[in-house]
């Protein structure tokens, strides 16, 4: 399934995302909060398993989340969406996972990936802010997949018809989260309108 936001706080961001007059700073406060938001959407079907607490006046009935979560920002640009769904979920395990897009090929190059033999997590929330070619998604569910992983979310922030189509068909399991699904791809591999490199505009790069 594709879930895309209709949060009014989620559109006002992207939209100061996209604006090229955004800078590194600014960039990297909105993708740290749109991440933030994204993932509350993302969660929503999470188990709980019941766990009862003291509060100062009795007994409460409450939950906690049974599954442990597992991070896995895709260097560089998801490394900006860690840190505000961390704070949220500070209990998470955090998973670099290493790729580059070959710039001629668009094909994804594998560079780091330190996944210890077994999985140590659950659910996965592969956290990557572009979905173009799908090209990079694929490649990281499929590690993940090899790994063990159970359940694997896609969140991101924006997403081509043409990354949607490739995630689904090679994994049609994995539900994917983004704020906004733009028009297409141009020509060089970029999403249209989207809002550029989204690395080189966190890191002031490029
Ligand atoms: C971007 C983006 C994705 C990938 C998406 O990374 O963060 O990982 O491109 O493209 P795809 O769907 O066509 O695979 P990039 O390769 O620019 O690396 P960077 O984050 O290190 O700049
Ligand atoms: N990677 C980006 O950073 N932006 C795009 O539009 C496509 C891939």
């Amino acid at each position: 399934m594709v879930y895309e936001s209709r949060h009014p706080l989620v559109k006002h961001k992207l939209t100061l995302m996209r604006n090229s007059a955004t800078k590194p700073k600014k960039f990297r406060e909105l993708i740290r909060e749109i991440s933030l938001l994204l993932c509350y959407e993302a969660t929503t079907d999470l188990t709980t398993q019941p766990l009862a607490v003291d509060t100062p006046m009795g007994r409460a009935e409450g939950v906690e989340i049974k599954h442990k979560v597992g991070l896995v920002p895709v260097l560089r640009a998801g490394l900006g969406m860690v840190e505000g769904i961390w704070e949220m979920m500070p209990g998470a395990e955090v998973w670099h996972i290493g790729l580059y897009r070959d710039e001629r090929t668009l094909k994804p190059v594998s560079y780091y990936n330190k996944l210890p033999t077994m999985p140590t997590v659950q659910v996965c929330l592969v956290l990557d802010p572009m979905l173009a070619t799908g090209g990079s998604a694929v490649a990281t569910v499929d590690i993940l997949k090899k790994w063990g992983a159970e359940r694997i979310k896609f969140v991101g922030i924006l997403a081509a018809p043409e990354g949607i189509a490739r995630l689904q068909g090679a994994h049609p399991d994995v539900d994917i989260h983004v704020a906004h699904v733009d028009e297409r791809l141009n020509d060089i591999g970029y999403i249209v309108p989207g809002l550029g490199d989204a690395g080189d505009r966190q890191f002031g790069t490029g």
